[in-house]
Order: C-alpha cells, then structure tokens, then sequence
C-alpha cells in the first residue's frame, strides 16, 4: 500500500489543497480559488466562489474537445425488445432541445422539475436538461405509489412534471399517467405543467395541463447552459428515514461534480471511452451518480437498461448486454446477483457470452454476503468489488480503490474510507470504541464534497436527523467495525431503515399505513432476513379491544393499503395478527429483539421488557422460515 495512505492522509490534513487539485477535473466558468466554506458550521460549502455547468462538464465540453462522435449513452430495453445509441453530439442536442422545452414551459434557474420516468434514455435526458438550465430535478422511482410521489411534490414544489405514460414490469404494463393525476390531485401546490412521453404499450389520455414531449421537441428552441454557483442545487433525492415523511436530500453542482469525477478516476479506474453499465434505475442515487452523472462527466459511455436481471428474457439477460456492448464494468446490487443465481446457479448462461470485456464487479446497495461474493468471482473471473455508500454521500463513504491502488479484497468489507471521509467508529457514549468492536459509524465533519449539503427546507431536520447524536460527526446509521488493517466491516442499520432488493424503505411508514387502519390498535414491521432480496419487510398487528376479523381477510387488506399508500417497492407480503407486541417498561416497542429471534440470532432480551411472556409468545410467529 503506498498510494491509498497518502492521498487519504493529504485529503484530511490539508482538504483545500488536496480538494482543489480534484477540482482540475472539472471545466468551471470560474475556477475556484478555494475549496472549503466552513464559515457556519454545520453548514459546510464546497468551492464557493466556484462557478461551473453540470451539464456542459457532463457533454458539452467533450464535444468541444473533438469527441462528439464518442459513443455517450446505450439504451437496452428487453423488455420492449429495442435498443439505441446516442454519440455525445446527439444526446447534447437532444438535451438542449428539452432543455428549451422546460424553459417554454417556465422553468428557470432554482427551478424545481420532478421526473416520475422508467428506465428510458429521456429520463436522463429530462435530468440533464434541467442542469443544463440550473434547475433543481427530483427524480422519484417509479415504483413509488401516488401518496409517495404527491409527497414529494408537496415539498418540492416542482414547476412542471416529466413522466412517461407507462413503466414496463415483466408481469405488467404499469400505466405512469393515472398515478401522476392521483398523486397531483393530493398535491397542495401541483405543478402547472406536464410532459409527458407517450410509450406504445400504454398511450396515456392527455389533460388541460399535460404536454406531449415528442410535440414539444418538435418546436423547442435549444437551450444553452446555464452558469451557476457551484454551492446551487443541482437535484434533491427523496430517501427513506426512520419516520414515514421522506427525506430531502440537497446534492450541490460543483462539490458534486469534483467527487463524482475523482471517484470515476480513482474508485473505478475508468475514464474516456470506456463502456460503464450501472444496473439500477435513476430513481436511486446510484442511479443519479453512476447511469447518469460520472460516466458522462469522464467522457464514458453509460448503458442505460431497461428490465430485470433475470427473465428479460432469460437469465443471461446480463451477460447478453455486456458481450454486445462490451461493458467494461458492472455495478448493481447483490440481490441482482443473487436474482441470477437462484436461476442458473451453474451460470449455464454466462458461459455462452463473451465477458473479455469486464474487468470489474461492481456491488453496493447492501451488504455483500460472502456466498454471492465467491459465486461471482467464481463465475466471472474478475475482481468482485464490494463499495458502501448512502444516498446522503452521493458516492462511497468506503471503497477499495482500484484506479489509485487496487487493494486485497476481504469478502464481507467494503475495504477503506474514501478521501475526506474520516470515519469514526462511536459508542453509545461518543467515543471511540475499540478496534473490532461493532458500534455506530461516524463521519467527522465537515462531509468531502459531493455528499449532501443539508435537507431541502430544512436545515433543523437535517442537524437532527444526522448531526446531533454525535455532536461534531454524521451519524450514518449504519453499524460496523474496523479490523487490524483499517479495513470497515458495514454490518447493518442500528435505525428502522431496512434494504430490500437494494431499495432502502422505511418500515416507519409501512407502520404509518397499518396504523391507520381502523381494526388496528398497535403495530410493528420489522425487516427480516431472505435469501433473494437480502431484507423483506414483516408486519405484526394487534387488534383493537372487541374487534372480530375473518382470517385471512385483515391481513389481505393490510398488505394491500402498503402498496397502495407506498407502493409495490415496499414489498410487504405478510401481515400477522398477534395477540401483543413485546414492550419496554416505557412503552417501546422491542423491534430489535423481534428482529433476532426471525433472524434465528440470540439476541439478548433487555432487562426493562415490560412482560417477558408477550415476547415468548410471539416466537413461533417470528421464527425463520425458507
Ligand atoms: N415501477 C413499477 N413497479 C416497480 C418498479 C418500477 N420502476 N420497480 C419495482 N416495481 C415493483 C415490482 O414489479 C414488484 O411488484 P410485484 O410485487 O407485483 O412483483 C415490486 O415493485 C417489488 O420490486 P422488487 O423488490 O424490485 O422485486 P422484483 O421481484 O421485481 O425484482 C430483483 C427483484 C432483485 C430482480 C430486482 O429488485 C433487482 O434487479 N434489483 C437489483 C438492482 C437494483 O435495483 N438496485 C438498486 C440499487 S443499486
Ligand atoms: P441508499 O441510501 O439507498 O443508497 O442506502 C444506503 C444504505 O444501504 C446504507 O446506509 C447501508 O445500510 C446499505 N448499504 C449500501 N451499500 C452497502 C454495502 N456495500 N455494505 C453494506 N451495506 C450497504
């Protein structure tokens, strides 16, 4: 190790230094002089004389340096059976292009435009036309029911709105338009325009105040790129916390832009020309940061996949993409992985494609467990990289550095904390534990650039939510521990997010929609382990005093209102009634003890259960079932 541990070191001994060197990455209109504002703690700022173009850094500028003809984005759908490709010339045009749709229809720098789109290359063009304007993009993930989206439009309040008419899932069309006039229906402030891309497999009927984006491209004027702060808004990106109302998270133009091109670099090792597929959707941050900003930003060419790993049509659905395009990276989550091994777990499929062109695997999203690790190192024979990061962080909080310096993997870590992160592992008590020891993961302020700036509107959640349980660091919510070689071992949230199929949810607002019921009296959803999504979500409910049900017929009811309050994404399957939920002697529910006993773990039960005998009770019920 000899790169690693100096780049690191000079990161968070002298962050101005070792921040404005990255920053030479970036093509600003006015080149930062420095780095850190750190002038209203917590409140930190990145380059903030810096003024810049996400847009123009992510095409505009590549072209201009003579490679419009380099291939920038691949759109494979099997699901709809088609393909395209953009060269860097013709997405930036057809960027500009909507670009001046959006500014016809109002919108201007500050701006905010929530787009509710699948997987389909206008999605990307929808966000980057509004960087390309200065306005501020709320991509909400498809699978979001219209309470969730109305939600964020509330707290947005988005300008215009940018969907499609329909969404393609393998076992049905789900028809986008209806959810978008229910959710604006719910919305306080709605937006005074929609637009919307109308897909063959569902045409959607168009309203008073709804566009239709072929139209609309066909008159636009090209819009050119805007310069702005590099402080300013380029997105928010709604996210899951430990209470049901969704999270806000405010991502910058110019620290954003500077980490996401270092972590290209330096994480990933890749650069110009290379082909990147990151198989998530641009409703995650993963998806914002690695399908549509970084490849774009070091001039690669970004797969954008429409469809699942398996059954699209069979399970070398994966491996039929990257032998096409010659991918020369894969990033997904693990259940994606695991999704293909339950299927062809002798990678039957994979043997028939070539993969020469891979040179890594890229895993994030949640926890790396050992058996799919060796399963794909086994089967594709390249390094099978494991990265922790949030969607707070924008990119990873801990990596294993393959461009700077490719370390030995240890299945189960993440590996080492990226620059600027300086990771702390805290006790209860907000000191350091030991080496080994599992306790909170911490980040000393200030956060490295790119990770979010505070909450939308709302900077007292934003110190409550994560900077006050530890005064002076980022409380992650994730616990974990360090080994004798620095190297982080994430083991899992301490807080009531769960991870399902790489989908962060909060079981708060699983808990929020079985509460309202009229029969239910009190309730818990607790995230228990499963072999193909990693964490499914598990609902207990308690009966209100007199209250008779058929059985079998409540439960239905419930798992129902769940996907419709929340959404399908939710993934609740299964609600039990129980006679009592175990308590504290102060009334708190004990999830954690629910959760060890479905997790097979032994948990100990805390001396301050209210009634030992609720718990026992509940056993049977809890215990873990394949
Ligand atoms: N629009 C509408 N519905 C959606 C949706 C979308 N964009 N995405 C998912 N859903 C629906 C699914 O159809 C499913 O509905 P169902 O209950 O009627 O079957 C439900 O939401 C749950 O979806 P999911 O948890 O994704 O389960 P799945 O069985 O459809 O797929 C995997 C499981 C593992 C194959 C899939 O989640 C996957 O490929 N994940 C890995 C990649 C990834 O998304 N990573 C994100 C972070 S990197
Ligand atoms: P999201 O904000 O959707 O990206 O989810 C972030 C959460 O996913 C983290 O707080 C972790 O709990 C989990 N996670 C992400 N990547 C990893 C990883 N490599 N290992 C373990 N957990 C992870």
């Amino acid at each position: 190790m000899v790169a690693y541990p100096k780049v690191y070191a000079e990161s968070l001994n002298d962050p101005d230094r070792f921040w404005l060197a990255a920053a030479g990455a970036v093509s600003w209109s006015r080149p930062p002089q420095h780095a850190l504002d750190d002038s209203r703690p917590p409140f930190y700022r990145w380059f903030p004389d810096g003024r810049l173009n996400t847009c123009y850094n992510a095409l505009d500028r590549h072209i201009e340096a003579g490679h419009g003809d380099r291939q920038a984005l691949i759109y494979e759908s099997p699901v709809t059976g088609s393909s395209s490709q953009f060269t860097y010339s013709q997405l930036r045009d057809e960027v500009a292009r909507f670009a001046g749709v959006l500014r016809g229809l109002g919108v201007e720098a500050g701006d905010r435009v929530v787009i509710y789109m699948p997987m389909v290359p206008e999605a990307v063009v929808a966000m980057l036309a509004c960087a390309r304007l200065g306005a501020v993009h709320s991509v909400v993930f498809g699978g979001f029911a219209p309470k969730e989206l109305a939600a964020r439009i509330a707290d947005a309040e988005p300008k215009v709105l940018v969907c499609a008419s329909c969404g393609i899932e393998p076992s049905r069309v789900v028809e986008y338009k209806p959810m978008v006039d229910a959710a604006i229906k719910l919305a306080p402030a709605p937006p005074s325009a929609v637009v919307v891309l109308q897909r063959d497999q569902a045409r959607a009927q168009l309203g008073p105040r709804d566009h239709d984006w072929d139209e609309l491209m066909q008159k636009a004027e090209p819009a050119d790129c805007v310069d702005v702060a590099a402080a300013d808004p380029l997105y928010l990106l709604y996210t899951s916390g430990t209470t049901g109302k969704p999270k806000g998270v405010v991502r910058d133009n110019g620290g954003h832009a500077v980490a996401l091109a270092w972590s290209m670099t330096n994480i990933y090792g890749f650069g110009p020309g290379d082909v990147w597929w990151a198989a998530s959707d641009v409703g995650w941050v993963v998806g914002h940061s690695y399908i549509t900003y970084a490849p774009l930003l070091v001039g690669a060419t970004t797969v954008v996949y429409e469809g699942k790993p398996v059954g699209t049509p069979d399970a070398g659905a994966f491996w039929r993409v990257i032998s096409r395009h010659r991918v020369n990276a894969l990033f997904t989550a693990p259940t994606a992985i695991r999704a293909i091994k339950r299927v062809d777990p002798q990678a039957t499929e994979l043997a028939k494609y070539d993969l020469s062109s891979l040179r890594t695997l890229f895993l994030a999203g949640e926890r790396l467990d050992p058996e799919t690790y060796h399963w794909a190192v086994e089967r594709l024979g390249v390094p099978v990289v494991d990265h922790w990061w949030q969607t707070e962080t924008g990119w990873a909080i801990a990596a294993n550095p393959r461009g700077l310096q490719p370390m030995p993997i240890k299945p189960g870590s993440p590996t080492v904390p990226m620059p600027g992160f300086d990771v702390a592992v805290l006790g209860p008590d907000g000191e350091p534990v030991p080496q080994g020891s599992e306790a909170n993961i911490c980040i000393k302020l200030p956060l490295p650039p790119g990770t979010l700036t505070t909450l939308w509107r709302d900077d007292e959640r934003y110190v409550q939510s994560y900077l006050s349980q530890f005064p002076g660091y980022y409380a992650t919510g994730d616990g974990g521990f360090f080994d004798e070689d620095g190297y982080l071992f994430v083991m899992g949230r301490s807080d009531d997010v769960i991870n399902v199929a790489g989908h962060r949810l909060s079981t708060g607002s699983m808990e929020a929609v079985l509460a309202a019921h009229p029969a239910v009296a009190e309730c818990a959803v607790i995230g228990v382990r499963d072999s193909l999504k990693g964490q499914v979500p598990k609902g207990f409910v308690v009966l209100k005093a007199g209250v008779n049900v058929v059985p079998g017929v409540l439960e239905e009811e419930l798992v129902k209102a769940v996907r419709r309050d929340i959404g399908p994404v939710a993934a609740l399957k299964e609600v039990t009634i129980v006679d009592g939920l175990p308590k504290t002697r102060s009334g708190k529910i004990l999830r954690k003890s629910m959760r060890a006993i479905a997790d097979g773990n032994s948990e100990p039960v805390p001396s301050t259960i209210e009634d030992p005998a609720v718990l026992d009770a509940l056993r049977t019920v809890l215990a873990p079932r394949e």
